[in-house]
């Protein structure tokens, strides 16, 4: 039977968002990227020059913050429109020094707790593909189908600064794979797979690849 509730986790870069979108596609369900909570809130947070390490500030900030997910509303390769207190930060939410900050916002407790209940809200509505490190086992531990994502991380890094080069930042493999190795150890204790989790390795293989074998995984026909 056709599950209604889909979660995907894995590290940075391991397909999430296509394969999330594919699949949201595939069924009709809304897609929902909740790296863009944590990735919004470390914007405003920077933005408003809030002090990273203080939890208390972030946790008020996030309480106080207005972010909303639209459908894209400019057609320059986005897949959605991220708006923070009615500002269009789609694009900035990509930068590096969201980036490079984002998991340190994301490892204190108080930030998860102050954006937990948005995220079960969007589960709780069923026909979501819900995708991020702990939705499986923290967000939606009921969720009808669980996937969880790897690739190692010299793959991972490839992808990422094939995707950021074509979009205009010139960036090597190099400091790719340095930012993604420094992003995974501090987010690690964050991510986790379910006991219930379908794990596939996307190593060598096309996001059309592992769409089909989550489908023949689950009994559904392309
Ligand atoms: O998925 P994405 O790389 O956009 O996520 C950005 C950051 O947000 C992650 O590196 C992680 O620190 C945090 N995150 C998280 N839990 C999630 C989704 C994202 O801690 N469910």
């Amino acid at each position: 039977t056709t599950p209604h509730t889909i979660a995907i986790d894995g590290p940075a870069a391991s397909g999430k968002s296509t394969l999330g979108k594919l699949l949201a596609d595939h069924f009709g369900y809304i897609y929902f990227d909740t790296g863009v909570l944590y990735r919004a809130l470390t914007y405003v947070a920077l933005e408003q020059a809030v002090d990273l390490a203080d939890a208390a500030a972030l946790a008020k900030l996030a309480q106080t913050s207005n972010f909303e997910v639209l459908p894209p509303t400019i057609a320059d390769g986005r897949q959605y429109t991220v708006l923070a207190n009615g500002e269009d930060i789609t694009w900035p939410l990509r930068a590096a020094n969201v980036e490079r900050n984002v998991s340190q916002v994301a490892a204190q407790p108080a930030v998860r707790e102050a954006l937990r209940d948005i995220q079960r809200h969007i589960g709780k509505s069923g026909n979501v593909v819900m995708a991020g490190r702990d939705i499986g086992a923290v967000i939606m531990p009921d969720a009808q189908l669980k996937i969880y994502l790897d690739a190692s991380v010299e793959e991972r890094a490839q992808r990422r600064a094939q995707e950021l080069n074509a979009r205009g930042r010139s960036i090597s493999y190099r400091e790719v794979l340095d930012d993604l190795n420094r992003r995974d150890a501090k987010d690690a204790a964050n991510t986790f797979l379910a006991d219930d989790a379908i794990t596939i390795t996307t190593d060598g293989r096309s996001p059309e690849e592992v769409f089909q074998a989550i489908l023949s995984v689950i009994g559904v026909e392309a």
